[in-house]
This record gives C-alpha cells, structure tokens and sequence, in this order.
C-alpha cells in the first residue's frame, strides 16, 4: 500500500472537490497509466521513442505508397514493433485503469478518451470511451472505415482486403501523418465541448490533436487536474497536480470521492 505525504493527500482531496463539483467531467489517458501494466511509455526515460527513435513522420504516406511491403514489416515485427509486441503479451489492466472505470460507475466519469492502443479501459469496463489512436487488436478498412477483430481477416494475401468493400485494409492504430477516423475525432470533439472538468494522465500532452483537448477545456473556463510522476506540458495549466503513479494515486482518488459521497 503506497504511503502518501501529507501534502499529496490534501492535493487528492482537492481533486475529489473538483470532480465532484463539475458537471461533465472527461478523462484524457496516455501511455503513463499503462506503464505499472508493463507497457512501454514513448518518451523520456525507459520510453520506446527514447530507446529507438520517433518512427518516420510520414508512416501513413509510406504505407499509401506500398501497403504490402508495409504489412511485411509489421508481421515480421522489425525496429521498436518487436519490443511494443513483446511489452503487449501477457499485461494487463492495472488498478488506475480499474479506478477510472470505478468513476464512471459512479457517475463522476462522463467519459473517457484514451491515446493507447493496448485496449485495457475497455477490458477495465469503461463503456464511454474513445481510442482516439486507435486499438492494437482491431484493423480497419481505409475505404469504409470498418474495423475487424485481427483474428478475422486473413494475411494470407497482402495487403488484406476489406470482406465488405474489398477496400485495403490497415492496422486499426493510427500512424503518424495519419488523420484520425473521422467517427473518432468528431466523437472526442463532441464530448470535450461538454466537459467542465478534465483529469489527465500518464499523458505528456506532446502529441495532438489529444494535447489540444486540455486546452479547449481550459479556453472555456473549464478546470483542469493531472496525474503524472513529474511535470508535463500541461502543468501550468491546471488547478491540481498529482505527482506520483496512476495506479497508486488513482485508487486513492476513488476511495476520497466515494467518501465524500457516502458510498
Ligand atoms: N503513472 C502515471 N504517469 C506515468 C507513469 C505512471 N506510472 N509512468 C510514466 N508516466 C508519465 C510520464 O511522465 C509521461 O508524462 O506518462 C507520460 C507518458 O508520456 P508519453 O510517453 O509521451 O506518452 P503519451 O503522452 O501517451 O504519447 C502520446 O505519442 O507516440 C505517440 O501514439 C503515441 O499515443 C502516443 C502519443
């Protein structure tokens, strides 16, 4: 049971205020909250980016231009895929992750966007939730923007063929110069225009369009509280800073805001 300072516990009790106090409160989730899982993060110490280097900005453009020697990569798991796939097998969701599916059940929790791929706020039992780069084990048609379950589309021919358009078929996760699915981003737009109150974490907020969520949040007077072992770009800018693990500050949070409401 991790032990907290005095301090951290009135900067939790004071995020239960603000969460309680807010009226359509949203949650915005990076690799940070998967890490106590096993998961690899992507930047700053032990990150994937950190260890192999960001991959090409044009990943999406490259895949256009030959998609079948873009799949030959990916199932032969060259570069950073092989230490991702490894990271992947066997983890599981983490107490954080149960702790925000804990807040929706609640009610506090209006919904959930989330930039990682490994499907664990889903598996968690979180229902309102965006993955807003997509999910590691999904594929996606380019054409019809149907999504599959990996297992039932054949890569015996490459690329795959979309069974209901014929139309190529990707990974489901978003590559970079990759647009988001327009049913994805509309979604995430739709909800963040509602949000009053915005809990971030385990995101470096580096990447958009997620890292501009806080910011429109904070641009229409909105409030905003992180969860991160240190500072993050979006430090200062919100009312509360938890430092320390989502999977040991996040429980606690849940445990202070169930007592505030006598549940
Ligand atoms: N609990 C909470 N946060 C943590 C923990 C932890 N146990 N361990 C690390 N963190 C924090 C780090 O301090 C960092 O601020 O999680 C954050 C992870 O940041 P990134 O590695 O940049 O990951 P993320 O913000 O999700 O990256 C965004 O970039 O590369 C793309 O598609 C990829 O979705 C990803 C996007």
């Amino acid at each position: 049971m991790a032990e907290f300072s005095q301090e951290l516990k009135r900067s939790i009790d004071a995020a239960a205020e603000l969460l309680l106090k807010a009226h359509y409160v949203v949650g915005l989730t990076g690799a940070g909250i998967s890490v106590e899982s096993g998961i690899r993060h992507f930047r700053g110490p032990g990150g994937l980016w950190t260890e192999y280097g960001e991959p090409p900005m044009d990943g999406y453009q490259r895949f256009l231009a030959d998609p079948k020697g873009e799949w030959g990569k990916l199932i032969k798991r060259e570069g950073y895929l092989k230490a991702a796939y490894e990271s992947f097998e066997g983890a599981k969701p983490n107490p954080g992750h149960y702790a925000l599916a804990k807040l929706e059940e609640l009610g506090v929790l209006k919904f959930l966007i989330t930039q990682n791929v490994d499907n664990f706020h889903r598996a968690a039992g979180n229902k309102n939730l965006a993955e807003i780069h997509g999910n590691f084990f999904l594929v996606r048609c380019i054409k019809c923007n149907s999504r599959y379950p990996q297992e039932e589309i054949s890569l015996e021919k490459l690329p795959p063929s979309c069974p209901k358009c014929g139309g190529i078929i990707k990974i489901d996760t978003v590559m970079f110069g990759e647009p988001i699915p327009h049913d994805v981003i509309s979604k995430c737009q739709e909800e963040v225009y509602k949000c009053d109150c915005m809990l971030s974490v385990g995101t470096s907020a580096f990447v958009y369009p997620a890292a501009g969520f806080p910011q429109i949040v904070k641009s229409r007077g909105g409030t905003l509280i992180e969860v991160d072992p240190y500072e993050t770009a979006l430090t200062y800018m919100c009312e509360v800073s938890l430092r320390g693990k989502s999977g040991e500050i996040l429980p606690e949070l849940v445990d202070c805001i169930r007592a505030k409401m006598g549940r």
